[in-house]
């Protein structure tokens, strides 16, 4: 198993599985990790996804072993990395915990994730030049729109890693945790997402993913529809009834 998973009330742990090879993202471990989001993300009983690695390192990237002896028309035909595109669509939110390397494919993974929480241990890096490629898990397009044409040049080009520090003032982290109770921690934080509309949950990150794809004036109207939209569920009248009778929702 590449990947373990376990539920705990209404949060999927995901656990790389690879530690001899630092959970590098072969194509058996990608297969393993999309199929079990795919069927997870229809269950109304999952609320949130977390993605792990552990407290060591998250990942260190694409499985270089896997692709070192590749040619050019096997890349191509296989369309490598193409099955990644279905987690982009995974509509549950997902939380990336950063301990330790994000590297490579890595960083990429934790940026198709939706918050990155990072221990100050955390390490980010994009050094696909120093092995004669480019990123190429959505790398040079995710940086950029997250952080900025500059520091994604600074970054990409020079394959520095930053550290954790840094990775939040340029706006690729979420939040830093303390390494002591990171796990602990990350779970009470993905419990309360968890525990959200699971109808409001996918609205607020598709109509977030919107931005990215569309003008200001489109995006506001596509926000505004799914507004209105959520007030034909009972999730709306049971968190605003909550609200007034100064009791706790209860969306589950
Ligand atoms: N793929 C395959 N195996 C990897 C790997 C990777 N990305 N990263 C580490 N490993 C393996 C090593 O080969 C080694 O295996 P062996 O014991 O069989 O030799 C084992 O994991 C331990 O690695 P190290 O001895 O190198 O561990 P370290 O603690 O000295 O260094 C590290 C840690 C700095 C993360 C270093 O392993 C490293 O630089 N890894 C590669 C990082 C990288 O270049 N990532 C980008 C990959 S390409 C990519 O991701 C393309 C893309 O866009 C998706």
């Amino acid at each position: 198993m590449n990947v373990l998973f376990e539920q705990i009330d209404r949060v999927v742990i995901a656990k790389l599985n690879r530690p001899n090879a630092l959970n590098a993202l072969n194509t058996e471990t990608m297969y393993e990790l999309i199929t079990a989001l795919k069927k997870y993300d229809k269950s109304p009983s999952v609320g949130c996804f977390v993605i792990t690695g552990n407290e060591n390192i998250f990942c260190a990237g694409a499985d270089i072993k896997e692709m070192a002896t590749k040619n050019f028309s096997q890349m191509f035909q296989e369309d490598f990395f193409g099955y990644w595109e279905v987690f982009s669509k995974i509509k549950t939110p997902i939380i990336a915990p950063v301990s330790g390397y994000a590297l490579g494919g890595g960083c990429e993974l934790a940026m198709m994730c939706d918050i990155i929480l990072a221990s100050e241990s955390a390490i980010f890096g994009q050094p696909e030049i120093k092995l004669g490629v480019i990123p190429g898990i959505g790398g040079t397009q995710r940086l950029t729109s997250l952080i900025g044409k500059s520091k994604a040049m600074d970054i990409i080009l020079s394959g520095r890693n930053i550290d954790v520090n840094e990775a939040e003032n340029i706006g690729l982290v979420s939040k830093i945790l303390p390494l002591k109770n990171f796990s602990k921690e990350v779970l009470n934080y993905a419990e309360k997402i968890s525990n959200y509309s699971k109808t409001a949950l996918i609205a607020s990150k598709e109509s977030i993913n919107q931005s990215l794809e569309c003008s200001l004036k489109d995006g506001i109207v596509f926000e505004r529809r799914i507004f209105h939209a959520l007030f034909n569920t009972s999730d709306q009248k049971e968190g605003m009834n909550a609200f007034l009778e100064k009791r706790s929702a209860n969306f589950n």
